[in-house]
């Protein structure tokens, strides 16, 4: 632990000291996310906490104010998220207090995130440099448009744990880094489509639930028809209830698709990383990209 980041702080007239974040009870940190609007349900928590580590600020009676997560992907590369402070104890220093804390964990990783407007002074300060916006699109699904039907030769199925090594082969450079742990626990609480060429895995994309309905992340393909391909038939087991994706572009043919399938732009965050190495990998004609995040906090 670096010794020269305070155990505790004075928040107010509270003293705060931090405490595990695998420690404390579910229902308080989705306490803590509802108090921001945040939709978080206990076994989102849950999923985070699986792949994740990270921190809370408690007050002196043991009452949750603030919290950190980080997820690491191998030994070199982390996501951070799951940065909250009850609005109450806002604008006090404890979120600040909470990344240095992080920090000093994950020293000696390239880190990505995806910032909030409220949080985005705070990263700029730990020298995060702003890149591509994603664009949260959600609402109530309807019946996707008509698209030209998959090139003959191509099987578009559903995956399974077996497909796992083709789906990390197809995330690695498109991610940035491999992702195997979360990509496990992903598939475990997904239902995934793949589209293959032969014994080649194409695009994948999985749903899940997540806060107020299910979303649709990751999506990973190498063109906007594979995206849609492999993302259409969750959305048309969707059509009536509540969807959500967080799109890395916000126009083009995919784009289009989702915002014709009843999904619209709610809000946006901007990915921020500390280096060119914790970079998504991008497009040069035939590359898989990201399309659609697992998650804000994950990536
Ligand atoms: C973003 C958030 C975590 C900041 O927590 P906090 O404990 O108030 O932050 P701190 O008091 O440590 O302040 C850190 C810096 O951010 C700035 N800041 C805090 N809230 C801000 C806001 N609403 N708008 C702009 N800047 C803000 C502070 O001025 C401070 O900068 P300074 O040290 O140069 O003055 C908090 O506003 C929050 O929980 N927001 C809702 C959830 C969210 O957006 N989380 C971020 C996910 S990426």
């Amino acid at each position: 632990m670096n010794t020269k980041i305070p155990q505790t702080l004075h928040v107010d007239a509270f003293e705060m000291r931090t405490a595990d974040i695998a420690d404390v009870e579910l229902s308080q940190l989705q306490a803590l996310s509802i108090s921001v609007g945040w939709p978080h349900r206990a076994p989102d928590w849950q999923h985070a906490r699986d792949v994740g580590h990270g921190f809370v600020a408690l007050d002196e009676i043991g009452r949750i104010s603030a919290s950190t997560m980080w997820f690491p992907h191998g030994d070199q590369f982390a996501t951070f998220g799951m940065l909250i402070t009850a609005p109450r104890l806002q604008a006090n220093g404890a979120a600040r207090w909470l990344m240095e804390r992080v920090l000093a964990d994950c020293s000696g990783r390239h880190i990505r995130l995806n910032s909030t407007r409220e949080a985005r002074r705070l990263y700029v300060s730990f020298g995060f440099r702003p890149q591509r916006t994603i664009f949260q699109c959600q609402g109530e699904a309807v019946a996707p448009p008509a698209t030209a039907a998959i090139a003959d030769g191509l099987t578009l199925r559903r995956l399974d744990r077996a497909d796992i090594e083709a789906v990390i082969a197809l995330d690695t450079p498109a991610f940035g880094a491999e992702r195997r742990v979360h990509l496990i626990r992903l598939l475990e609480s997904s239902i995934c489509y793949g589209l293959y060429d032969g014994d080649r895995l194409l695009a994948y994309s999985m749903r899940r639930r997540f806060g107020r309905g299910h979303v649709i992340g990751p999506i990973v393909a190498s063109c906007d028809a594979d995206a849609i391909v492999v993302t259409r038939p969750h959305i048309v087991a969707h059509v009536g209830s509540f969807l959500r994706i967080d799109l890395r572009f916000e126009t083009g043919d995919f784009a289009n698709f989702v915002q014709q399938s009843g999904m619209s732009v709610y809000d946006t965050v901007k990915t921020m990383v500390t280096s060119e190495a914790a970079s998504y990998g991008e497009s040069d004609g035939g590359r898989p990209i990201v399309y659609g995040l697992a998650s804000q906090s994950f990536g």
